[in-house]
């Protein structure tokens, strides 16, 4: 079996930050969200991955995987020129993909489970296709399946107004080989885009087997910064334990679980976990609250920050009271010392300020 991984995109929703850095390389956690990818990928014992590149953003998802190729993968990387859906990508990547069965993952895609047993259903011959969902409270915003009692897929339909169920598609799946006759017969959507549930659909018109596996586990998609700030916080409270390699002065205290890199100091500062802080940060004079994610080469002085996601570089200084924040990489806030002085902002495109 070989893997899909999508990594393509444009990421608009998580703009500014994805002028610069693909949505897949945003950290969670202080680690790519596409690395969490590779070692559920890794888990289950794949050896070919496919990662599908956008041309803009291409380049650094490959340098992101094969500069510290931990897991061993043989990576084909395969350029898809624009985004034209998730069905389209499938089909740029079929000279990869052979006559083999394959795992479709979405590289913005994080689930607090392993997929060995979803996997393992699918290898003792469990239809042509094999989908995971999960259960929301809220499907319209999703592809949502109806499946009979037996688990069967009966019909799957995009983002519905009125949801017949309330299980949305994750984005992982595992395909046989019939799914590329499937996409050549379909067309595009309203959005242009060539859908895979469009293509699931069509298996089923043709009498073909898809069944469904359901994720009891945490499912986070991040597109967007409400997302990115929920799966930081659900990373750091399942997964984080106290691991201090940094240094800490007799004036500060750190409690609770705390990661802290080496060359990384607090100084007269409180950290309160769960928090992860990288390497070559400082914090001094300042409270670092819950779920907030630092990374390396940070400084923060005389400041408060909690439920937050700043990304290598960035600098928070004499700002009180920061919360439910992502900051990208090298960027500066700072309170203006003088009372009573203009806002001064030099924001990117896109940016968004909360006053
Ligand atoms: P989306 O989040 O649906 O799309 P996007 O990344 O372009 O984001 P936005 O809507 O904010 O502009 O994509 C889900 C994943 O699939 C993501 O990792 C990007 C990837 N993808 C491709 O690789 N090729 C495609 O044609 C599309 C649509 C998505």
């Amino acid at each position: 079996m070989k893997a899909l991984v999508l990594a393509g995109g444009k990421g608009t929703r998580l703009r500014p930050l994805t002028f610069t850095l693909a949505k897949q390389l945003i950290p969670v956690v202080n680690k790519p969200i596409i690395h969490y990818v590779m070692d559920q990928l890794k888990e289950v014992g794949i050896e070919e991955v496919g990662v599908i590149i956008s041309p803009e953003t291409g380049k650094l998802i490959r340098e992101a995987l094969e500069a510290e190729n931990k897991w061993g993968f043989s990576f084909e990387f395969i350029l898809q020129e624009e985004p034209k859906g998730l069905a389209h990508a499938v089909k740029t990547a079929q000279g990869f993909l052979g006559d083999d069965d394959f795992l479709m993952y979405l590289g913005d895609n994080l689930i607090g489970e392993s997929i060995v047993p979803f996997v393992d259903r699918f290898k003792s011959g469990e239809g042509e296709s094999l989908i995971l969902l999960k259960e929301v409270e809220d499907p319209r915003m999703f592809g949502v399946a109806v499946i009979d009692d037996k688990g069967r897929i009966k019909r799957l339909i995009e983002k519905p107004k009125d949801p017949p169920s309330n299980l949305a598609i994750v984005g992982i799946y595992l395909f046989s080989p019939e799914i590329h006759d499937a996409i050549s017969k379909i067309k595009p959507s309203w959005r242009g885009e060539l859908e895979i549930t469009d293509a699931i659909q069509k298996l089923l018109e043709d009498g073909k087997r898809v069944n469904s596996h359901i994720l009891n586990g945490w499912w986070l998609d991040t597109g967007k910064k409400d997302d990115l700030l929920e799966a930081n916080r659900v990373v750091l409270d399942e997964w984080v334990k106290r691991r201090i390699s940094g240094e800490i002065d007799s004036n500060s205290k750190v409690v609770g679980r705390v990661v802290l890199e080496q060359n990384s100091v607090i100084e007269n500062s409180t950290v309160r976990g769960p928090v992860t802080i990288g390497e070559g940060t400082v914090v001094k004079n300042s409270f670092i609250g819950p779920y907030t994610s630092i990374g390396n080469n940070c400084t923060i002085e005389n400041a408060s920050i909690e439920h937050a996601v700043l990304l290598d570089g960035s600098r928070v200084l004499g700002v009180q009271r920061l919360e439910d924040s992502v900051l990208g990489r090298k960027t500066l806030v700072q309170q203006n010392p003088q009372n009573h002085s203009p806002l001064q902002l030099m924001l990117g495109d896109n940016s968004e300020v909360l006053l």
